[in-house]
């Protein structure tokens, strides 16, 4: 797992998920949202930064005249922990009001941040309203929240790569890999 170029790989413990599980499963995915939302008016609202590199091959394998808008939210200071505070950083850019609205998150773990983003989008009145998400960690819901769109569920433990994070690193890795917990330990006690 290690190499001279991208020492990243060695913060890995494990590859919960391969480049190609994930390819086979947006691809899927894909199908199924092009069959759900047939001549509808679709608008997919990418979570950013998390949901970015899911959001952008997703979008591929979805053959439906669709818009995309982007919005920021926080849930995360600095950790793995979730801090319960919930931000707006960015809003769409666009109204959804009468549209068939798809949110694409990253990974639904506690809830709150997908309860807060929906209550939010809720009162702007789209047509409908569903969430597609890449990863899922039910048994650490907070929350009664069940997303409509699934890849995987994952046992609870701090996953990074493919636009997952850890204090803004590893979204880069092409997997899902289990961070080392000696490398999020080192960080915040460095801080
Ligand atoms: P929730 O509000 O607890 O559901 O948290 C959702 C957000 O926390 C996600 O959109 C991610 O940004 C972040 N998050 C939760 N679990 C993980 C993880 O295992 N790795 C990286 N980020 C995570
Ligand atoms: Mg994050």
């Amino acid at each position: 797992m290690s190499s001279r170029f991208w020492p990243i790989h060695e913060d890995v413990a494990e590859i919960l998920l391969t480049q190609e599980q994930i390819a086979v499963k947006v691809a899927e995915l894909g199908k199924q949202i092009s069959q759900d939302y047939e001549g509808k008016d679709l608008g997919l609202i990418c979570i950013l930064k998390g949901a970015s590199i899911f959001a952008a091959d997703l979008v591929r394998h979805i053959e439906l005249p669709i818009s995309l808008d982007f919005m920021a939210i926080s849930s995360y200071g600095m950790g793995t922990k979730t801090s319960g505070v919930v931000r707006i950083l960015k809003d769409l850019d666009h109204p959804i009001q009468g549209r068939h609205i798809l949110v694409v998150e990253d990974i639904v773990d506690t809830g709150l941040t997908l309860k807060y983003l929906l209550e939010s989008l809720r009162s702007r009145q789209p047509a409908s309203l569903h969430v597609c998400t890449l990863l899922d960690k039910p048994s650490r819901r907070r929350v009664e929240i069940e997303p409509d769109y699934n890849g995987f569920h994952i046992p609870d433990k701090f996953v990074v790569g493919y636009g997952l994070d850890f204090d803004e690193r590893y979204r880069n890795l092409p997997y899902i890999g289990v961070l080392k917990p000696e490398v999020y330990q080192r960080e915040l006690a460095g801080k």
